[in-house]
């Protein structure tokens, strides 16, 4: 079953408790945290203190997504905050498998994000090793961006490398994907979509926004325009 991860970066922080409690109602599978340390892109979001606020408003599954350099040294306060999973960035230092390891040895589930700039080769050692790779489509940094094209061949190698290294391995899509994408992503191979604008700038309201997002993704890559 594909999973939706509603990217709280788009949410209204003000009441933050409610809309992640939406998401939960709506059926949303787990709450994706972004967080971003102006080094490794030029945007500041959010703490493990964000995470813990998160903890006590919604059961769900919480993941969180470190577009951090240097990420070591911060897993271990997003762990003790709720985190279950905790990817980290190909390109975010030279030490990929001990950052997977540090996160296993704590815990928890160990993602592995790559830019659209990336070659999707560079995965393929790390694959055998994590539970979830991350295909981003968008340059990461910000929310509201149009989801880049060649994010949909990039999905279709990651997900045949993760059949022939790792079957097991969820394969996450991140950045701009809406109503009208998303059935394409999930055709391209995606297994969980993360998606914040869609959902907390939808203009009907959050619970709308994430009920169109399982529409589609429940009718498949042959998805016809219904949601509003
Ligand atoms: C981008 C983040 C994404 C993004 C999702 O840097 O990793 O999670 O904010 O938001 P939308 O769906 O608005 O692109
Ligand atoms: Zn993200």
């Amino acid at each position: 079953m594909v999973k939706l991860a509603p990217s709280i970066l788009a949410a209204d922080f003000s009441r933050l408790g409610e809309e992640v409690s939406a998401c939960e109602r709506a059926g949303a599978h787990r709450i994706h945290i972004d967080v971003m340390d102006n080094h490794f892109v030029p945007n500041l979001s959010m703490g493990p203190e964000v995470v813990s606020a998160c903890r006590r408003h919604t059961g769900l599954p919480l993941e969180v997504h470190l577009m951090v350099e240097r990420p070591d040294s911060i897993i271990p306060a997003f762990i003790e905050a709720g985190c279950g999973t905790v990817t980290v960035h190909l390109e975010a230092g030279a030490q990929p498998h001990r950052s997977v390891a540090l996160i296993h040895q704590l815990g928890a589930r160990a993602g592995m994000a790559i830019n659209p700039g990336t070659a999707t080769s560079l995965l393929r050692p790390l694959l055998p090793e994590v539970e979830l790779a991350l295909v981003m489509s968008v340059d990461p940094g910000f929310g509201g961006q149009r989801l880049l094209p060649q994010s949909l061949p990039r999905l279709r190698e990651v997900a045949e490398m993760i059949s022939q290294l790792n079957p097991g391995c969820e394969l996450e899509v991140d950045g701009g994907v809406d109503c009208d994408n998303v059935s394409s992503c999930v055709a391209a191979g995606a297994t969980v979509v993360v998606a914040g604008t869609s959902v907390f700038a939808a203009p009907k309201g959050t619970a709308a926004g994430v009920g169109c997002l399982l529409e589609r993704i429940s009718q498949g890559a042959g998805a016809q325009p219904s949601c509003p």
